[in-house]
């Protein structure tokens, strides 16, 4: 079998051979071959718009592994801090290696006391948590002009760094600051979540933020969200960062993509649709109506990519459990366990392959440990910064050409101009 697809172009009887590589037709080829014929591709349907070796997403069979490794065994036995690395340098790093890139990491926690007392502290008393962390990924740019020079590995390595490091004092500032509490500086003696949950709630005595199951629970989701290959937020980070704007800048317009809640806000309406229902008894009228079209979409069901259960779903069921032990249960867990016992006996899931997503367990999760449903795509920010920086770099190594999609135009044919007296 030839590896490639025969066009017929009816309007001259032409026929023209096209390879097929990697089972696609590469766009060069295409392009020479069949000049001004376009592919008409909203929203990426059919596009691969890049290659990478950093995440194999195999959705029809439920398969996500970073670097090769499958992420159930990252889950259990990995840490975020060695999986950013993994995702970062290709390979999982040598104890040395691990020790070198955890005390880099440790060290640029701290923020410039300026990035803090004028900037972050300049906000609207209530401004969203993920607003102040847009615009503070782009303000740290200022801070470090040099990040402008992305051909020098060396210099764009410490920004890698510095971005991983300084995520979560930014996160737990922005937090802080808008619930009106003095800011904790990072304690450096503390491990990457520990130190974290320390910088968000410490001294809230209701609330266990030195309990090391939690900061390993939240080990566990920033691994399951720190990459998720072409996704809109690292897309975002590929064009912006195909200009060759500074990573800083280009992780900035990432997260901007990832504040939509169609990406990283679908937790929180998890939550929001559990907390409607209100009660197990509520459940079938619900689905019920998620089927007729009046009760909107199923929250945390459903993937453009997944058409099986999400790995990353069955992962944060077993960490869910563990968080409960320790804060109690979410009561709204049961709704949700029961809505997805409904929905995975329903034709109507079923036959569109609508199985639960990532978002469906981790939005509880986050509630019952404390955090307000508002840092809810903040807390998807802090580890996905890991798996932006991998694509970026993987970008520039490859040297690719600006993103500059084309268009079909539907607008006017050309007109001559009216002065504004002759206008209707
Ligand atoms: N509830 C009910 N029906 C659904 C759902 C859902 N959650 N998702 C898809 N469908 C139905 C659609 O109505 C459509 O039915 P039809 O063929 O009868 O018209 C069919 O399934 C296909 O849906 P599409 O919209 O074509 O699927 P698409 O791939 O464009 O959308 C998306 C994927 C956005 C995730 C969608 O499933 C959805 O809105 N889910 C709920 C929101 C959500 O959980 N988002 C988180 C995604 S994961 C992440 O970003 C981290």
């Amino acid at each position: 079998m030839p590896e490639s697809i025969t066009i017929t172009d009816n309007r001259s009887g032409e026929s023209i051979e096209v390879p097929i590589v990697s089972g696609g037709v590469d766009a060069t080829e295409w392009r020479k071959l069949l000049p001004n014929i376009w592919f008409y591709d909203p929203a990426f349907m059919t596009t691969a718009a890049c290659s990478s070796s950093i995440t194999e997403l195999d959705g029809e069979n439920g398969i996500l592994r970073y670097r090769g490794y499958p992420i159930e065994q990252l889950a259990e036995h990995s840490t975020y801090l060695e999986v950013a690395y993994l995702l970062l340098h290709g390979e999982l790093p040598t104890s040395e290696q691990f020790d070198t890139w955890t005390h880099d990491v440790t060290y640029h926690t701290f923020i410039h006391e300026n990035m803090r007392k004028r900037f972050m502290e300049g906000f609207h008393y209530d401004a969203h948590p993920m607003g102040m962390l847009v615009s503070a990924l782009a303000a740290l740019s200022t801070f470090y002009p040099e990040a402008k020079a992305i051909d020098d590995t060396a210099i764009r390595h410490k920004q890698i760094v510095r971005l991983i490091a300084k995520l979560p004092t930014i996160a737990a500032c922005a937090h802080r600051f808008y619930s009106g509490m003095p800011f904790v500086y990072p304690d450096n003696n503390r491990p990457f979540t520990a130190n974290f949950l320390n910088m968000m709630f410490n001294p809230v005595e209701w609330i266990d933020y030195d309990n090391p199951v939690l900061a390993r629970a939240l080990d566990v989701l920033f691994i399951l969200h720190a990459d998720h290959e072409q996704n809109c937020s690292t897309t975002a980070m590929r064009v912006v960062g195909s200009s060759h704007a500074d990573p800083y800048t280009a992780c900035s317009a990432a997260a901007a993509a990832l504040y939509g809640p169609r990406h990283g806000g679908a937790n929180e309406q998890v939550v929001r649709m559990l907390t409607e229902i209100g009660s197990i008894e509520n459940v079938p009228d619900f689905v019920k109506s998620v089927k007729e079209g009046s009760g909107g979409r199923l929250q945390g069901f459903g993937h453009r990519v997944y058409k099986n259960y999400d790995p990353r779903a069955k992962i944060i069921k077993k960490t869910a459990d563990q968080v409960f032990e320790v804060t109690g249960k979410n009561p709204l867990l049961d709704i949700a366990l029961k809505l997805e016992e409904v929905a995975l006996n329903d034709e109507y899931f079923t036959s569109r392959k609508l199985y639960p997503n990532v978002d469906f367990y981790s939005g509880l999760i986050y509630q019952a440990m404390a955090f307000p449903i508002d840092m809810f795509p903040v807390l998807f920010a802090i580890p996905r910064t890991s798996g932006w920086l991998a694509h970026w770099e993987e970008l520039l190594e490859q040297d690719s050409r600006i993103s500059r999609p084309r268009q079909l135009y539907t607008g006017e044919p050309e007109r001559e101009y009216t002065p504004i007296a002759q206008r209707k």
